[in-house]
């Protein structure tokens, strides 16, 4: 009752705020209402009416927004049972209940449940988007509210947990899906056991714990942290019932919480500047967000990789498991608790392990609850409950830790003696402390030195500025995805949705909303350059667009996550075909040497047509992907770089790239130019001919790779004998000695014998005579011809004469 009148000052307040004029408007209040009629609430914000879902026939009765497009409902009356024609009626009887009738037999589809009379029971709309039912005489008791009967929507101003009076429970449960309102699997709620808890539950299995309220939110929902500020909320939990306010200064606000069909927990706010919902708040996120993904006493951390790692003084339980990454069955104490003798080791950082077989007492402070957690033997951890103010109450826990997370909380977990280190240690630790800081002071101090120089002697720092922001309008123009829409669309990151491990990390494959097609890149971020290789790709590849380049349709970069979003090529990667036994006749030779002249085409424009400059760094076959129509399409320019001008050769400190493709240069001296790209091309030229790995090349009683073993056919004049068995049948004589006399000249050892990639596409296409290849790199005898060199060869001459023409 006490709750009831805050709720209504609550809401007459909110309409105070909005418009001056509060007088009630008689339309909210109604005692009929039939299919076609609607009902808008004060202030327009909500509407009541029938409607039909999705691509649903069904009528139901239900509240949405009121002009706002797609529609969005709120609360579903007949959630079960939809109507099959327009002839339901949702009626005011005189006991009060809320009907909803068929107008012409008079039968109950749906009804409310009450349990007091009314005399003269009325129904209204009110603002906040809770329909109540209350007598004529009584303006403030609510005889029913839809409050009390959630759908999948939390809106501000309605609860959920368990009511402190009735002892009802309140919960969110999702519908079936976007057509059927009907109750789905997933429930949001609160866990009452131990301290209560929100989950979010597939039928009776917990999917996600959102965790204990730690006074300022669920303490696994980290990321609403960032948006707190932003978000005009209040919610208050108190004795496991939470209560969601809307601060009067934000009252043009619109946000609400969804369990969503597919599983998941979603905040999300009505922007209106771009009339859709932007999402604040998503889970599951990641691995980490599944329940117990890490098993028993170890946390889970999205980066860096091994996402699941033993908390300080255990051990996985099976190493060999563990190592394989199957991590349910946790970890092992190393040494077992000796009671009296034990300490505690403080674990920042971490969402609260689940409290449901917790003890807890809020009035406790830390001191209280460490002696307490001392004193009982099978007391494992303990921390504070509420973070504010410097935190207070007391949490134990008495068995294995379970589901932690990286999060914002201190937990302060028992340990033997051994495992924290004696007394000494902590002599020790004061001169760490001494040390580090006076380390931290000079470090600090040459810092201030390094700045205050560089302003003296260069105003680049005004240029750099300058470039940020000009690269930060670029980003603008490369769409930015939502982390839940790709978490959805590869459902969860999947390992059935896996297509394979990239350059800097995994790809997916899935489908947006609207169906199309995507191939995630999920980049490791334990990569030591990740974020750098991150922009510098999404830079790159957003401005090459080229029909034998993967397209990219965007990137997300959002919590630790980078992604990249490119086209979903069908066909996967070239190297699935021809290295494979039963694959590779499907790609006949005129397909063959197609792939050949895209792949040579795309690095045409990589290299020269392109606004930047560009040199791939890791051209292989499984970076060479086919579309439908078999077309090459080059993808992963993670390792690209840009090169301004006329630079046109780099030298890196890492040697990157793939054994087999690796030019001499490279894997000796560190220097990449465009030749080295144009190395890995005649490498992949002459396995597409050939059908065979230059890697895992062997001839019996010959120690020859797959490019000294065409050079001596080659110079056996017998180069026919290279071609792919499965496709004797289609070659093209003509052709095929023209692609593997090219793949020589490619893979020649001296860069600047190796022709570049535009005379290439030209050797491709006419049939002009073409200069003799010289010995081809890492042949065994390479050594000695190198020795013998004799300056400028006849062939560089004819390269270049063909470039000039
Ligand atoms: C609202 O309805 C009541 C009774 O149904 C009536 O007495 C009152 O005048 C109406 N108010 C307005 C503003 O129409
Ligand atoms: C509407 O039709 C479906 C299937 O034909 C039926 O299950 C449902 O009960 C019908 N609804 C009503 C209110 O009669
Ligand atoms: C309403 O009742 C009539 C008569 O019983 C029936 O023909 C019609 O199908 C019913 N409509 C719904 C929506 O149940
Ligand atoms: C339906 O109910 C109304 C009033 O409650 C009554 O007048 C009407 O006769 C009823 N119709 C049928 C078909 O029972
Ligand atoms: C929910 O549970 C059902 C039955 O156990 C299962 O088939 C389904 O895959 C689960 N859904 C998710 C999203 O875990
Ligand atoms: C919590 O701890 C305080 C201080 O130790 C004590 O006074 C109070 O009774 C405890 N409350 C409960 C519910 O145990
Ligand atoms: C330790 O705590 C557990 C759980 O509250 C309790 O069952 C047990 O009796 C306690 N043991 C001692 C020695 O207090």
């Amino acid at each position: 009752m006490e709750k009831l009148k805050m709720l209504w000052s609550w809401s007459f307040l909110f309409s105070l705020i909005l418009r001056t004029s509060t007088s009630l408007d008689n339309i909210t209040v109604f005692q009929s209402l039939s299919d076609g009629e609607t009902l808008i609430s004060h202030e327009g914000i909500f509407e009541l009416g029938f409607f039909s879902p999705g691509n649903s026939k069904g009528r139901y009765v239900g509240i949405w927004y009121h002009n706002m497009s797609p529609l969005t409902v709120v609360w579903v009356a007949n959630r079960e049972t939809a109507l099959n024609d327009t002839s339901g009626v949702l009626k005011v009887t005189h006991q009060g209940l809320v009907l909803l009738v068929n107008g012409t037999s008079n039968s109950t589809v749906w009804s409310s449940t009450m349990s007091i009379k009314a005399e003269n029971p009325v129904a209204q709309l009110l603002v906040s988007g809770n329909l109540v039912v209350k007598d004529g005489h009584n303006e403030e008791n609510f005889l029913w509210q839809s409050f009390d009967f959630l759908g999948d929507t939390f809106l501000p101003g309605s609860k959920i947990g368990w009511d402190p009076v009735t002892g009802i429970e309140r919960t969110l449960t999702s519908s079936k899906s976007a057509d059927d309102p009907g109750h789905g699997d997933f429930k949001f709620r609160i866990d009452p056991r131990g301290y209560p808890q929100a989950v979010l539950t597939n039928g009776t299995v917990i999917m996600v714990r959102v965790g204990p309220w730690n006074g300022l939110m669920f303490s696994g929902a980290t990321i609403y942290l960032r948006y707190s500020k932003l978000l005009p909320t209040d919610y208050d939990f108190i004795d496991k019932e939470l209560i969601c306010k809307l601060q009067p200064l934000h009252a043009y606000s619109v946000i609400r919480s969804v369990v969503t069909p597919w599983g998941g927990v979603q905040l999300l706010h009505w922007s209106r500047q771009t009339s859709s919902w932007e999402t604040f708040l998503s889970l599951p996120e990641g691995e980490c967000d599944k329940y117990a993904h890490c098993g028993a006493n170890s946390v889970c951390r999205v980066t860096p990789a091994p996402i699941c790692t033993c908390l300080e003084g255990f051990v996985p339980k099976y190493s060999r498991k563990w190592k394989d990454m199957y991590w349910s069955d946790g970890c092992v104490r190393i040494t077992p608790l000796s009671c009296s003798k034990d300490g505690f080791k403080k674990h920042s950082g971490v969402v609260l392990p689940d409290t449901s077989t917790s003890w807890h007492n809020m009035t406790m402070n830390l001191q209280e609850c460490e002696a307490l957690c001392r004193k009982n033997c099978s007391c494992t951890a303990y921390s504070n409950l509420d973070v504010r103010g410097g935190g207070s109450g007391c949490i134990l826990w008495f068995h294995d830790l379970i589901d932690m997370r990286q999060g914002g909380q201190d937990l302060y977990i028992r340990l033997p003696m051994s495992e924290l280190g004696d007394e000494s240690n902590k002599k020790k630790l004061v001169g760490m402390i001494v040390g580090s800081i006076l380390f931290f002071m000079s470090m600090m101090f040459g810092l201030v030195l390094c700045l205050w120089r560089k302003k003296l002697e260069e105003p680049e720092i005004f240029w750099w500025k300058q470039r940020a922001h000009e690269r930060e309008k670029d980003d603008m123009d490369l769409p930015m995805f939502d982390l839940s829409t790709i978490v959805y669309a590869t459902n969860y990151f999947s390992s059935d949705n896996k297509l394979g491990e990239g350059g800097f990390g995994s790809v997916y494959k899935g489908a947006l909303e609207n169906g199309t097609e995507i191939a995630v890149k999920r980049l490791s971020i334990d990569s030591e350059q990740g974020l750098d290789e991150f922009k510098n790709e999404v830079q790159l590849i957003a401005k090459l667009q080229h029909r034998n380049l993967v397209k990219l349709l965007g990137c997300c970069i959002q919590r630790k996550e980078k992604l990249l979003i490119y086209e979903l090529v069908p066909n996967r990667s070239l190297d699935t075909f021809i290295f494979d036994d039963s694959r590779r006749k499907l790609l006949d030779w005129a397909k063959r040497f197609q792939i050949i002249g895209g792949t040579a085409r795309g690095l045409v424009y990589l290299h020269q047509d392109s606004r930047l400059r560009v040199i791939h760094r890791d051209l292989k076959t499984s970076n060479i992907l086919l579309d439908k129509d078999m077309n090459a399409k080059i993808s992963d320019f993670g390792l690209a770089r840009t090169f301004a001008g006329d630079q046109t050769e780099a030298r890196t400190k890492r040697v990157m790239g793939t054994y087999g493709y690796i030019s001499p240069e490279y894997a000796v001296r560190g220097s990449f130019s465009m030749k080295s790209d144009v190395f890995a091309f005649g490498v992949i030229v002459l396995e597409i001919v050939s059908g065979k790995k230059n890697r895992e090349f062997c001839v019996p009683h010959q120690s020859l790779n797959l490019l000294g073993h065409a050079w001596e056919l080659w110079n056996e004049e017998r180069p026919l004998e290279l071609v792919d068995e499965s496709v004797r049948n289609s070659v093209i004589e003509v052709e095929a000695l023209r692609c593997i006399h090219i793949g020589l000249l490619c893979v020649q050892g001296r860069p600047e014998d190796r022709p570049n990639m535009s005379s290439v596409v030209r050797m491709l296409e006419d049939d002009k005579p073409l200069p003799k290849p010289r010995l081809p790199a890492f042949y065994s005898h390479q050594e000695e011809s190198m020795g013998r060199d004799d300056g400028v060869s006849a062939n560089e001459v004819t390269i270049s004469l063909l470039g000039a023409r």
